[in-house]
């Protein structure tokens, strides 16, 4: 039975109703580095337009899902839809093949450290993928990398090199390549947490705004702030399983599982009198 099957069985009165908008949906998806399975069985559906905060211990397998979603790792089993392209991971037939290539071109990802080339300049940067990936025109793709640019705040900034500018703006750089590839989808891979305090803010509203413009995001991130801000859910996750998938204020107030309990504990600011902000109403969760 496809999807929009299932829809219509659901309809009880026999009238149409609209299929479900899932932008992402995720089935059973594992992956094992040999005997280390670190995704057992992860299951999520991201609505077109929905951000959706990650967060969990180091070495819950947090980045091993963003990466295997657009194929940087391959998956060892399960299924990733994006955008109508569907890759039944493990079957590696030329099906496969061309929904991972399609699937790979919708996403966007963000990663902690950059991974800007540091031989390029900052717009020579921006036009890299649309020019050697996709065969645009530089023209075209020089003109929405300085668009790209002047969104990110760094127009006077494009032909400098990573090396002349601070990690927030070579961060605001990444977002802006990705972005010039035009994806469905953006993955951030705890894109604020190799920065200094006070780079952090610029990085934050440069997606917050992604946010506000529709666009479909999947974060990895302990800011809890943008979490709570920015966020219509918050997925908890443990040991390759998704533990807790909830709207972020229920999450961080109301955690039903010890061990999210345990982990928010040591995330969320503890109080003078020695409560955790999910025992105050989250009255002291940071900005
Ligand atoms: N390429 C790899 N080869 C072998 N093992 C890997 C590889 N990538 C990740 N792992 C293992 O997968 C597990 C999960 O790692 P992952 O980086 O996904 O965790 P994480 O939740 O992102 O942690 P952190 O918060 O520290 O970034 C770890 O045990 C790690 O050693
Ligand atoms: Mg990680």
């Amino acid at each position: 039975m496809t999807e929009i099957d299932e829809v219509e069985a659901m309809s009880d009165a026999g009238t149409t109703v609209t299929p479900p908008t899932a932008l992402v949906k995720v089935t059973d998806l594992r992956k094992s580095f040999g005997r280390n399975h670190v995704l057992r069985g992860v299951s999520i559906e991201v609505q077109k337009g929905e951000v959706v905060v990650l967060i969990g211990p180091s070495g819950s397998g947090k980045s091993t899902f963003l990466r295997c979603i657009n194929f940087l790792e391959e998956p060892t089993s399960g299924v990733i839809s994006i955008g109508g392209s569907v890759a039944h991971c493990g079957t590696h037939g030329k099906a496969y093949r061309s929904a991972e290539r399609e699937i790979r071109l919708k996403c966007g990802m963000v990663f902690q450290d950059f991974n800007l080339w540091p031989h390029k300049s900052v717009i020579e940067n921006v036009i890299e993928g649309p020019v050697v990936v996709k065969g645009e025109k530089s023209q075209s793709a020089v003109l929405r990398a300085e668009a790209l640019l002047e969104k990110v705040g760094l127009s006077d900034h494009k032909d400098f090199f990573p090396g002349q500018i601070s990690g927030g703006q070579k961060q605001r750089v990444a977002i802006a390549r990705a972005l010039a590839m035009q994806p469905e989808l953006m993955l951030f891979d705890e894109p604020t947490s190799a920065l200094d305090p006070e780079l952090i803010g610029d990085v934050l509203s440069v997606m917050k705004d992604l946010a506000t413009e529709g666009m479909t995001m999947i974060v990895v991130t302990h800011e809890m702030g943008f979490a709570r801000d920015v966020a219509n859910r918050a997925i908890f996750m443990d040991e390759g399983v998704f533990l807790e998938d909830e709207k972020p204020g229920e999450l961080f107030l109301h955690p039903k599982h010890e061990r999210t309990r345990r982990f928010l504990r040591h995330i969320l600011p503890e109080r003078d009198d020695g409560r955790m902000a999910s025992e105050t109403g989250g009255a002291d969760l940071p900005e």
